[in-house]
């Protein structure tokens, strides 16, 4: 069981805001296969006042999509408080707030990641979204700006002083901003993090591409919970395998191809009836590079998918490689 405010979950395992990827689609599928919240995309703050923001399908919201955490990213308090209070119209019940992110035109711009070396700004934004809004809200932090641990300070200074000013809980990634995504994930800042702050809900993240690497990392690092991202793209099934790890069921075996053809199918449907055809085939190549991984002729089906320019393609290249697999 996990609470982050008034949001009670089975299982401790949430699907991570992931840009480009979290989008109603993949948040409708990791729902299915068991996750209880799941993130929307970073939306940037000044973004959200606009209706038309919400018309496109990146940033879609479906009613039955309940709880559903929204994320904002910005660094003017005032904004950002008012960005959290049409989340909450919206219908998100619970707003985190991006001091993460480590892409150089949102650096630039002194949002996301740069908050991890300026917790003066960090503190004033979350308090004024802290006063704003009555959902639950939670910041998505790294572990440092640089890599050498030299600024650790300001993360300990945003940890404690979100703590005493109400945060619901602390998300995670173990990695410093300069890192952006190399190395290793560090799951003993975790640990600290946990020791330090015992009675504050900690998400970790980081690297969890399977069960039993959610089963380690929060045995060792003792974190009440994690999210995962990069190991759900087109990887539902983990959310399966957990809900049965947490549970003590009996692991399903493995999907068969069928069943991952079954899944890609429903997946590209359901994108190609968000976004204009031509957008919806490019754009679910990425998700298919990654269902492909449990493919026996990955490279094959593929170059075969990659290929693709319409959807009728898309549908042809799953039912060929997927469904009369013994035949290629
Ligand atoms: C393509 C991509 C997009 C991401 N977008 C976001 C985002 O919008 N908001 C966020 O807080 N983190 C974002 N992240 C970071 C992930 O949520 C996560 O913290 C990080 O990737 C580590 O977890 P993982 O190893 O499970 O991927 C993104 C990561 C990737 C790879």
């Amino acid at each position: 069981m996990l609470k982050i405010g008034d949001i009670q979950l089975k299982m401790p395992v949430l699907q991570s805001a992931i840009s480009g990827y979290s989008d109603v689609v993949m948040r409708r599928l990791a729902r299915q296969f068991g996750v209880e919240l799941t993130f929307s995309p970073v939306m940037l703050d000044k973004s959200v006042a606009y209706r038309k923001f919400w018309k496109k399908p990146a940033f879609c919201l479906a009613d039955d999509e309940k709880p559903i955490g929204g994320q904002i990213v910005g660094a003017d308090p005032q904004t950002m408080a008012a960005a959290a209070k049409v989340l909450v119209e919206k219908g998100f019940d619970l707003v985190d707030l991006n001091f993460a992110c480590p892409a150089p035109k949102v650096l630039r711009r002194g949002r996301g990641g740069e908050m991890m070396r300026n917790s003066k700004l960090a503190l004033e934004i979350f308090q004024r979204v802290r006063s704003a809004v009555q959902v639950p809200v939670t910041l998505k932090l790294r572990t440092s700006y640089y890599e050498n641990d030299s600024e650790r300070e300001h993360f300990w200074q945003i940890c404690a002083g979100a703590i005493s000013g109400g945060v619901d809980a602390l998300i995670v990634h173990g990695r410093a901003v300069e890192q952006r995504y190399r190395g290793k994930a560090d799951w003993e800042v975790l640990a600290q993090v946990k020791q330090r702050f015992n009675d504050t809900v900690i998400l970790g993240s980081g690297d969890l591409f399977k069960a039993d690497d959610v089963a380690d990392e929060m045995r060792l690092s003792g974190v009440d919970g994690v999210v995962i991202a990069r190991g759900a793209i087109g990887n539902p099934w983990i959310f399966r395998e957990l809900t049965e790890l947490f549970n003590g069921d009996e692991p399903t075996p493995p999907p068969s191809v069928t069943e991952v053809g079954q899944v890609l199918l429903q997946h590209f449907n359901m994108v190609a009836d968000l976004y204009p055809e031509h957008k919806a085939v490019v754009y679910f190549r990425k998700f298919s590079a990654n269902y492909c991984r449990r493919h026996p002729k990955r490279k094959k089906v593929l170059l075969a998918l990659m290929a693709c320019k319409t959807a009728e393609q898309v549908r042809g290249e799953i039912e060929r490689w997927f469904f009369n697999f013994e035949n290629n």
